[in-house]
């Protein structure tokens, strides 16, 4: 038998915020806009591998991931046949083949990714299912304006080897109305750049822009397809934007039609008696004020809690709040239990999440580290377990 040993913290996924989620999304979204699901960074920490099956089980059949990598990975734990699978970054041209054999689609933003995706599909005698990226003004990757006319004509050329699903691009910044004017100079050329290619092809082309902000705050940006992030995980891309939504549709104030799917959870793995005027851990970081009650939890820095929530970081024991006291560690923070009676060792301790009334929420693990709620969510080891919870 084999041995094996829980690790010191879990991360459950809530199938049914999540589902209540993707209803949310489906439906502002309407019946002719497809919604595809960004699973890239590791499904914003929620984890691929458990992630993906749960989102097709709500109903998704498209994901958008970055890497040929993480495309290998959702292939490999797609349940429905028909799902399909989009790199939106980065593929080398030895990856291609791989992508084009598997019916995987892959942007394409540059002259020399064209040309080999054309060259490997017409020897593999398969179809590569391509997304052109336009330039609109991120200044990140995709077509330049001159390059337009040239790159459609090539596709449309080698159309018995190349098979166009999108034309895309993407916006900067929709999550704050300071990029407003931005945006909308990059949706005017992206308008163009969709005009040029029915001119080409004879007919309109499937289009793509928004993510979670541009689709939640501007309507009228929707095209055919949307490419959803944060929001499906129960996020909102930045409190403007939330606001922004509330107000739009006359919500109450307070609702929120989101729901967070992700909850980290540790234990208490033991308890002690700190002396007043005694310091706890490290250094001279934090000094006892008065006589404590202080418990270790099993996470550190190696697992995404960062050290700069030393002393400012909080979780949830019993529900009630419990501070950081001294310097979070690398397996390790100490808490203080002082104000709370009957604590053991092996009680739950939520670090990101509900317990009882409270919530540590990501904002706030986010704010506390000047981090956005992006990078604190795919901060998050992937060697940390994912545990479905309600897939029933
Ligand atoms: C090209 C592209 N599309 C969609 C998204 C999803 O963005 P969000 O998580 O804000 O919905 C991203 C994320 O950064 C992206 O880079």
């Amino acid at each position: 038998m084999k041995t094996q040993f829980l690790q010191p913290s879990t991360i459950e996924l809530n199938a049914r915020a999540l589902q209540n989620n993707i209803r949310f999304l489906k439906r502002v979204a309407g019946e002719y806009v497809k919604v595809s699901s960004v699973i890239k960074g590791n499904a914003y920490g929620h984890g691929i591998s458990s992630f993906l099956p749960i989102a097709e089980k709500a109903g998704m059949d498209h994901f958008s991931v970055f890497s040929a990598n993480e495309a290998l990975i959702a292939i490999r734990h797609k349940r429905n046949r028909d799902t399909r699978i989009m790199i939106m970054g980065m593929v080398r041209d030895e990856e291609l083949e791989w992508a084009i054999e598997n019916g995987v689609e892959f942007y394409v933003f540059e002259e020399s990714r064209l040309q080999t995706a054309s060259r490997v599909a017409k020897k593999m005698d398969k179809k590569a299912l391509i997304h052109l990226q336009i330039e609109t003004g991120m200044n990140r990757t995709g077509f330049e304006e001159e390059n337009w006319e040239k790159t459609f004509k090539k596709v449309k050329t080698d159309q018995n080897c190349l098979s166009l699903e999108g034309i895309c691009t993407h916006y900067a910044g929709a999550e704050s109305a300071a990029n407003y004017f931005r945006i909308v100079n990059q949706d005017k050329q992206f308008q163009k750049a969709r005009g040029l290619a029915e001119k080409i092809f004879g007919e309109k082309q499937i289009s793509h822009a928004s993510s979670s902000a541009a689709f939640l705050t501007l309507p009228d940006k929707h095209y055919d397809m949307v490419r959803i992030g944060i929001a499906q995980y129960g996020f909102w891309p930045s409190r403007e934007t939330f606001i922004h939504y509330i107000k739009s549709e006359n919500l109450e104030e307070g609702y929120d039609p989101l729901q967070r799917v992700l909850t980290w959870k540790s234990e208490i793995m033991s308890i002690k008696k700190v002396k007043s005027g005694e310091f706890i851990g490290y250094g001279n970081v934090y000094l006892a004020g008065h006589n404590m009650t202080i418990a270790t939890v099993p996470i550190g820095y190696t697992h995404g809690f960062g050290r700069n929530l030393t002393n400012t970081g909080y979780v949830l024991v019993n529900g009630k709040r419990c501070g950081v006291v001294g310097l979070v560690n690398m397996n390790m923070i100490t808490i203080n239990i002082s104000h709370l009676g009957n604590v053991k060792k092996g009680d739950e301790v939520v670090l990101i999440g509900k317990q009882g009334n409270d919530e540590i929420t990501i904002a706030s693990f986010g704010e506390m580290t000047n981090n956005l709620n992006y990078e604190v969510l795919t901060r998050l080891p992937g060697s940390i377990p994912r545990i479905c919870v309600g897939c029933g």
